[in-house]
């Protein structure tokens, strides 16, 4: 069977790698793979870099403009439907408009595309911080609407350096199955949730194998005199308010020190969260050299591989990268939906909500938190803060 998939905020294309990547096959040898039907984001670069990648002979399934003006009812059926939807956008939830006026929040604009198509199941994806936005109102009210829309959902947070991927990612992806399929997604389990020495390095992802001089987007960047010196004397895994950086070369910041300011992979363990944007000192600064990685350095730890070539400027390239799902993450979890499709069977675990959903749709507030068994604790730092800390030292070369 042909998974049809429709995307809205396709970014430049993990969610839909991942899932072009997956294929799952019955007992009785029926092939289920996803195929690229229609995709929209209103970000012209990130637009280009999805039809070069993803669809490059039929660049038009790509629809570039804001979601907002999107003729919804208009698009073709699809089977899946895959949105990634901005974090930015919570402000009116609750207010009288809620998910029928012509300007909500934008994850309202997925709820259309689920009434109105009724695709089988789909994936929505968010950060981890959507759990409290607005007092956790905010994710209440998501998971009703996508219930309300037809569907069985399965909230998760998932912890990606634990299911191999280089990067302490953690984001909340919610998987829905239309209600007249009667059944319930099943959160594959982590291969090393309980194993972190076998998490993947940062040193693993950039240098296995080495990547080539002249790969795409493999940039670097010219750092001034100051910054070098103090990246040389950073060890890797601490970041520029380590007590040991002399006086001369620390920085001169008043008020909150972000963690990932200036702050180096340490080799040995998964990179903290690679982010999209951010000023001076948040660029994620290598183990072993005193520099900030290159873009296609990046990509390796959202596990893109090196053919895929990201259109635009230097900064353009980062924010498309840090907003992707990494791309084997995306995999395992379209992998399971096609397995449960195909009657296979795979590895589960609970959901983290399993036990208070069914409480939280009905009352519409956080349910009391139960007690759970814990993972290992590691050293891992997954910050997803930013910075408006603005240093103007890092040039590009080019
Ligand atoms: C988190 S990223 C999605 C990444 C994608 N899931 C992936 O794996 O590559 C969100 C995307 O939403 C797009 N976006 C934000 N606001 C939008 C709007 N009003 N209309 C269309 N796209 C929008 C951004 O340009 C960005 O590429």
């Amino acid at each position: 069977m042909i998974f049809k998939k429709g995307e809205l905020f396709c970014g430049p294309g993990g969610l839909s790698l991942g899932a072009k990547l997956a294929e799952a096959v019955s007992k009785d040898g029926e092939i289920f793979r996803v195929e690229h039907e229609w995709a929209n984001d209103y970000h012209e670069d990130t637009c280009e870099t999805f039809r070069l990648n993803i669809c490059p002979d039929r660049p038009e399934s790509v629809i570039c403009g804001d979601v907002r003006e999107l003729d919804i009812e208009g698009l073709p059926e699809i089977d899946l439907f895959c949105f990634g939807f901005p974090c930015n956008d919570y402000s009116i939830v609750g207010e009288t408009k809620g998910l029928e006026g012509d300007y909500g929040p934008l994850y309202t604009y997925g709820i259309k595309v689920l009434k109105h198509h009724q695709p089988k199941v789909f994936i929505a994806e968010n950060v981890g911080g959507l759990e409290s936005a607005n007092d956790g109102r905010a994710f209440i009210q998501i998971l009703k609407s996508m219930e309300e829309a037809g569907y069985n959902i399965t909230p998760h947070l998932y912890k990606f350096e634990e299911y191999g991927i280089p990067q302490a990612r953690h984001r909340i992806i919610i998987v829905g199955v239309h209600k007249s399929l009667g059944w319930k997604f099943q959160v594959p389990m982590p291969p090393y949730k309980n194993d972190p020495e076998n998490w993947t390095s940062a040193k693993k992802a950039i240098e296995n194998p080495p990547i080539l001089e002249n790969a795409f987007n493999h940039e670097f960047t010219n750092h001034a005199k100051k910054v070098v010196e103090m990246l040389t004397i950073i060890n890797p895994g601490d970041n520029a308010w380590a007590d040991y950086i002399p006086e001369n070369l620390r920085l001169n910041v008043k008020g909150a020190k972000m963690s990932n300011i200036y702050k180096r992979l340490d080799h040995k363990s998964p990179a903290y969260t690679v982010t999209g944007s951010g000023g001076g000192g948040t660029h994620m600064y290598h183990y072993g050299e005193p520099r900030a990685l290159t873009n296609r350095e990046r990509a390796r730890l959202q596990t893109f591989p090196d053919w895929y070539q990201f259109v635009g400027k230097k900064e353009s390239v980062r924010r498309q990268i840090g907003m992707a799902v990494p791309v084997d993450g995306a995999k395992i979890i379209v992998q399971a939906i096609l397995d449960s499709f195909a009657g296979n069977e795979y590895p589960t675990e609970p959901s983290k909500w399993e036990e208070e959903l069914a409480e939280m749709l009905e009352t519409g507030k956080k349910a009391k938190k139960k007690k759970r068994t814990r993972g290992t604790k590691v050293k891992v730092e997954a910050s997803e803060e930013q910075t408006e800390l603005e240093l103007k030292t890092e040039e590009p070369v080019k």
